[in-house]
């Protein structure tokens, strides 16, 4: 019922030159995918990596956007210059941003109205922080990133939008969240989004990928789960094959 959703979070990682080599190498491992395919990249490698998965199935994301729609806000790039250059996807609010460039709820909110405004579909991380889950407040924490993440946003836009649940303490750590555990607080995320918007809604319409450490040697169980409409790849979406097993994940539903 909701298409699953396999994203790429490519990082501060690959040149033009490497992307080049990385997505011309990725065309032919995942033309088949059953799942949307999507690949956010650094700013410097949009170009290149909408040009050549012009004709395929291969979509095209950024790792962040500004909120302003332009203006005197140095080194930083808007919704319009996306959009312009082809992309599709942006990723708003990932635990690296919050932790290391001051990314707040608000800002998060500020960025995804931003975004939906031009037509670019989000893809909003939220997760907690491993003293944040040893206190108990998993739920807690994710509640009010979905909450916040989402005010003012109508229901008419869900279906644009995709949630990541990435829990802080798995990402690039090789820990990953036990499925059980991943599918059980994207339930509480869905059920967040069933109370905002309605049950329905939050059932058919919104996708929620889970991130950290997902990996061609758990991807199949957690994509088993179901809760689970996907994932928001890192380490293992710099190598093409790793990148396409993941894709072409084997369903043991
Ligand atoms: P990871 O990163 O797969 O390397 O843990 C996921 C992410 O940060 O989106």
């Amino acid at each position: 019922m909701r298409k699953p959703i396999i994203a790429g979070n490519w990082k501060m990682n690959n040149t033009i030159a490497a992307t080049k080599a990385l997505v011309t190498e990725l065309i032919p491992l995942v033309k088949d995918a059953k799942a949307d395919v999507v690949i956010c990249t650094p700013y410097t490698d949009l170009a290149t990596a909408v040009e050549l998965t012009k004709g395929t199935n291969i979509h095209v994301g950024a790792e962040n956007v500004h909120w302003a729609e332009k203006g005197a806000f140095t080194g930083e790039i808007s919704a319009d210059m996306l959009k312009e250059l082809g992309v599709e996807y942006v990723i708003i609010g990932h635990s690296e941003r919050r932790q290391y460039f001051g990314e707040t709820d608000a800002t998060v909110n500020a960025r995804v109205k931003a975004a939906l405004a031009k037509g670019l579909k989000p893809i909003i991380c939220v997760g907690e922080l491993l003293e944040e889950r040893e206190a108990g407040k998993t739920d807690e924490v994710v509640i009010r990133q979905t909450t916040e993440a989402f005010k003012d946003v109508d229901k008419s836009e869900l279906e644009n939008i995709v949630v990541a649940y990435e829990p802080v303490w798995a990402i690039g750590t090789g820990k990953t969240a036990t499925a059980e555990d991943a599918n059980a607080t994207i339930k509480v995320i869905r059920d967040t989004l069933a109370n905002l918007y309605c049950r329905n809604c939050a059932d058919t319409k919104i996708r929620i990928q889970y991130g950290g450490s997902m990996n061609t040697k758990n991807v199949d169980e957690l994509m088993a789960m179901p809760e689970i409409d996907g994932g928001l790849i890192g380490g293992a979406s710099l190598k093409a094959a790793d990148f396409a097993r993941v894709v072409n994940f084997e369903e043991v539903k």
